[in-house]
């Protein structure tokens, strides 16, 4: 069983992880009214991932002979202003989620917890994947704000062309 200071991280990343889960379905629905269906089931779905994210932790508290526990995650409920800011509220919100992996990462490899590294490796990889995510997003974004949507739309049909 991890000791009692990294019990207590871990246990706080199953708030952080059920605190994103309700983020994204906030974010899902105000893109959804909007009538924006992409984004809408785009955030949907990573409300789904960060759920099974909450679950991997409390899976792995229980199998290592912890007491996983529910609490409320310390933070507001985002309120996004623009299809923009969806994805600036999200990446705002991975970094904040790094930092933590992080954190908890330094505390078991101090704590010399193979078990808990190994856990926590599959995270350290998984939010590289989900910064990069928003940051693409965001790029394309501003790429059509520079340029304007026909020539972001010509510059994909290119891209398709050469994969050919
Ligand atoms: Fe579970 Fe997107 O971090």
């Amino acid at each position: 069983m991890a000791k009692k200071e990294l019990l207590d991280v871990l246990n706080k990343q199953i708030a952080m992880e059920e605190h994103a889960s309700r983020s994204y379905l906030v974010l899902a629905l105000w893109a959804d009214e909007a009538g924006f269906e992409g984004a809408a089931s785009f955030f949907y779905k990573q409300s789904e991932e960060e759920r099974e994210h909450m679950h991997k932790f409390i899976r792995f508290i229980l199998e290592t002979g912890g007491s996983p526990t529910v609490s409320n995650f310390p933070d507001t409920l985002p309120k996004a202003k623009s299809f923009k800011n969806l994805f600036e509220i999200g990446l705002k919100h991975e970094k904040a989620v790094t930092k933590s992996i992080h954190k908890i990462y330094e505390l078991a490899l101090k704590e010399k917890d193979y078990a808990a590294m190994n856990f926590l490796n599959w995270f350290v990889d998984e939010q590289v994947e989900e910064e990069d995510q928003f940051n693409t997003i965001l790029g394309k974004i501003k790429l059509i704000e520079e340029h304007g949507g026909s020539i972001y739309m010509l510059d994909r049909e290119l891209a398709m062309r050469a994969a050919k």
